[in-house]
């Protein structure tokens, strides 16, 4: 019989560190309700003493959430440890998970001490944290670059202090899977507590190289039995492991892989769109398992081998993950009741005056383009945010074409304010800003754009990311919205809207 592997998933603490992804509490609660769905057994809700925001979203997590255990992470620091046990004291299951930095270079630079001291702060810190909470996970920070046999040591002394799960992080992502893979083999083979079953394993791996995927494999299989995961892999530099890759490796290598998972592989797609709409950051189209890309064929020797049977070359039905390419759909002849249920299914649950709201601006988009898609669904249900802005867009209209030189004429609302400015330029999108700029006088600098349409067709939407700066901080914005000239306007705007006043 295969052993239980434990999913733990990090979209809202490492995944979240992702500079301009930043999430509200609300929206919080609602990835968390989305990873409840889709079966994960351990949710790290976030850093409670890193910001008041991320202690208020570890409380309300802990309340929106029934079974999965929530998880708070900590240094090996006595305040941190007991901020994140009084944001835990909701949940129904709680785990905090402390640690601190193993490898050499961690030791000498950024603690200045020695291994024996790092040990006694290790195990103090697990004795700390399990006075608090039954549950304490315990990381070795840039376990990759620690030695097996110093690491054993920190691994066994963890364990004697309470610690039940023992995370092995690749920090910077510089390990080799058969590296990784011999690491944990060494752990299981050297530490007491292991072998005898007091403790497990954890796979914490970062993308650098791209092996995140393939080392947490390699962690699994030599003994592993929990694995530490994001949607979409999403996380700071080249992100972590992804969760759906782990979910479904295992699911299509069920016979040869020692282990089983509790993740509902059919949520996969929905959790994926609503964590890329909710984060605004597009999912790259080639990624395995949720690209848009990931179950086309455009080549014609594919296609026909498809069409003769599917095996041919898919080793996954799209269904199983969630994709039912009959049910994404919406026109404007779908009523407000499949609207409210595709977007239930999309981890998105509606009050109903919201619901009556995006209804109406879902029948004004869908009056502009055929069929509405998930990520036009989700675009929708998270549009309201900007009612209450300092700067909003009134209207904009632009003269531009070959042989013409391209002029806007805007209007703004500041502070209940209306403005108005016209603006020449190189093209639509320069002339519109220039006109923006007569009206906001500050000094900011467009530093990075990038426009995408969403799905397909020429009516569609399209989807602009910016990067402003202002004041020596970068600032990230998003605007989505059929016409390309208005999308990079209001995403600019939406810079705007942040900084600070
Ligand atoms: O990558 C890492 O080492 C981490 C730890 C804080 C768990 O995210
Ligand atoms: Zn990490």
């Amino acid at each position: 019989m295969s052993d239980r592997l434990y999913i733990f998933d990090t979209t809202l603490r490492d995944g979240e560190q992702v500079p301009g992804c930043q999430l509200n509490t609300v929206e919080k609660i609602q990835v968390a309700k989305a990873l409840e769905q889709l079966g994960v057994d351990i949710i790290e809700a976030g850093f409670p003493i890193s910001s008041p925001g991320d202690f208020n979203s570890v409380v309300e997590i802990s309340k929106a959430v029934t079974w999965p255990t929530i998880c708070a992470l900590t240094r090996a620091v006595q305040k941190d440890i007991d901020c994140a046990a009084e944001a835990l004291q909701y949940a129904k299951h709680k785990r905090i998970h402390t640690g601190i930095g193993t490898s050499d270079s961690h030791i000498k630079y950024k603690f200045n001490s020695t291994r024996e001291e790092i040990i006694e702060r290790a195990a103090a810190a697990v004795k700390y944290a399990r006075n608090k909470v039954d549950e304490v996970e315990f990381y070795a920070e840039d376990a990759g670059r620690t030695e097996n046999a110093f690491l054993a040591k920190v691994v066994d002394e963890v364990i004697k202090a309470g610690a039940t799960i023992i995370n092995i992080p690749d920090t910077t992502g510089y390990c080799m899977p058969w590296e990784y893979g011999e690491k944990i083999k060494y752990l299981m083979e050297h530490v007491d507590g292991l072998q005898a079953g007091r403790a497990i394993l954890s796979t914490h791996c970062h993308n650098d190289l791209g092996m995140a995927t393939a080392n947490t494999i390699s962690g699994v299989v030599n003994g592993a039995r929990q694995v530490e995961v994001t949607i979409n892999g999403i996380g700071e530099r080249a992100g972590n492991t992804s969760l759906e890759e782990i979910a479904m490796i295992i699911k299509c290598h069920q016979a040869t892989m020692p282990v089983t998972t509790n993740i509902n592989t059919t949520k996969i797609w929905p959790s994926s769109r609503l964590v890329s709409s909710l984060m605004n950051m597009p999912v790259q189209p080639n990624k395995a398992v949720v690209g848009k890309n990931a179950f086309a064929h455009s080549s014609g020797i594919h296609q026909d081998g498809v069409l003769k049977n599917v095996q041919t070359y898919e080793i996954m039905d799209p269904k199983d993950v969630g994709i039912d390419e009959n049910s994404i759909v919406l026109t404007a002849r779908s009523g407000r009741a499949a609207l409210k249920h595709r977007l239930s299914v999309l981890g998105v649950e509606l009050e109903q005056e919201k619901l009556d709201k995006t209804y109406e601006a879902f029948l004004r988009l869908a009056d502009k383009k055929k069929e509405l898609n998930d990520d036009d669904l989700l675009m929708l249900a998270g549009s309201e945010k900007a009612e209450n802005n300092h700067v909003q867009l009134e209207s904009l209209q632009v003269t531009t074409g070959k042989g013409v030189t391209p002029i806007a004429a805007i209007r703004l609302k500041v502070a209940n304010e209306i403005f108005e400015a016209a603006g020449i330029g190189n093209g639509p999108v320069d002339a519109s800003i220039k006109a923006l700029k007569q009206i906001i006088r500050r000094q900011m600098t467009l530093k990075e754009m990038t426009i995408q349409a969403i799905s397909k067709g020429s009516d569609d939407l399209c989807k602009v990311h910016i990067q402003v700066e202002h004041d020596n901080h970068i600032y990230y914005g998003f605007g989505s919205d059929t016409d390309i000239v208005t999308a990079s306007v209001e995403a600019y705007i939406d810079c705007i809207n942040k900084f600070k006043h």
